[in-house]
């Protein structure tokens, strides 16, 4: 069935559409490398519309789309910038706007934002964040490094730290790599910060093994330790942030010996030192780079495959 919107990475649970986007990027990363990209999206204009910050999604989609020939319109701060300001419902922003682009990439603060959004939208929305909920291209982006890094996303040990709780990135992440065989987490977090009970019982339900710990160097010993910083924006109020800030911070000493692939959606605040960034696990910086051509097979796979 063609892909209408991307709103979940449960949408990619369907194994055959997952090999269809890393076999689309592989295809557009090596192009890229060789400076020989196709212009399959010709005649498209993009709007990514951002109602929270964004350094890497947006300018990832937007580069994407631009390498492959389309056009782009772009609003960053729509909370303040926008007709939001005037009291616009987002519904009627994405009609008028999907009367002008081609397709949508939509962060927004509130869960299930993008859902809504979709459901009135004349065109493909991309979900890019909404609230804690998901981040699906993220994690698209964050397993085609596991599978590039490690060559398998079969039977692994994923790790997560530090915000279980609020990180939309984990929480579409660990949805995703749930419907593999094998598959075991260890979410990484203070009491308080802890998965959902919930998302535990969705993953468990898809056979992945499920554990909790507080002791980050739990992770080191895992295939793959994801590490998201703290979510600032979701937690009740400063003083609430304060309470958990720098608790885990992931050094290079922590690592000697160790083989872990080391992954982070960034950006990184506190929750990696930078004295990890030259070790071989460090993949961060891949991963980011990744995202450009992850992006560009989804764009391809929302408009120019569907003609
Ligand atoms: C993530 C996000 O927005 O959820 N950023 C990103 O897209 N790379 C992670 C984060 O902000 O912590």
């Amino acid at each position: 069935m063609a892909l209408r919107h991307i709103l979940s990475t449960e949408q990619f649970l369907d194994s055959n559409l997952l090999l269809r986007v890393f076999a689309l990027t592989d295809r557009f990363a090596k192009a890229g490398r060789r400076g020989k990209l196709p212009k399959p999206l010709r005649n498209n204009i993009l709007a990514s519309v951002f109602y929270e910050p964004s350094t890497r999604t947006r300018f990832s989609f937007e580069a994407a789309m631009l390498k492959l020939g389309g056009q782009v319109l772009s609003m960053e701060s729509a909370l303040h910038c926008s007709s939001a300001m005037k009291g616009e419902s987002l519904t009627d922003s994405i009609r008028v706007i999907g009367g002008y682009a081609d397709a949508i990439v939509l962060r927004h603060p509130q869960e299930g934002s993008a859902a809504v959004a979709a459901s009135v939208s004349p065109v493909p929305l991309i979900n890019a964040g909404d609230g804690g909920n998901e981040h699906p291209s993220q994690s698209l982006i964050d397993a085609y490094t596991i599978k590039q890094e490690l060559g398998t996303l079969k039977g692994l040990h994923v790790a997560f730290a530090c915000d279980p709780l609020h990180s939309r990135t984990i929480r579409s992440l660990a949805l995703l790599l749930s419907g593999f065989p094998g598959i075991r987490f260890t979410f990484i977090s203070p009491p308080a910060l802890r998965m959902a009970p919930f998302m535990l019982a969705r993953l468990r339900s898809r056979g992945a093994r499920c554990e909790q710990s507080g002791d980050l160097r739990v992770g080191v010993n895992a295939d793959v330790l994801y590490m998201n910083r703290l979510q600032k924006e979701r937690f009740a109020g400063v003083k609430e942030f304060q309470k958990y800030q720098k608790k885990f911070t992931l050094t290079a000493p922590m690592l000697k010996g160790k083989q872990v692939l080391v992954l982070d959606p960034l950006p990184r605040i506190d929750e990696i030192g930078t004295d990890v960034d030259a070790l071989p696990g460090a993949a961060y910086f891949r991963q980011a780079k990744n995202g450009l051509y992850v992006r560009m097979a989804l764009l391809d796979l929302l408009l120019a495959a569907r003609r």
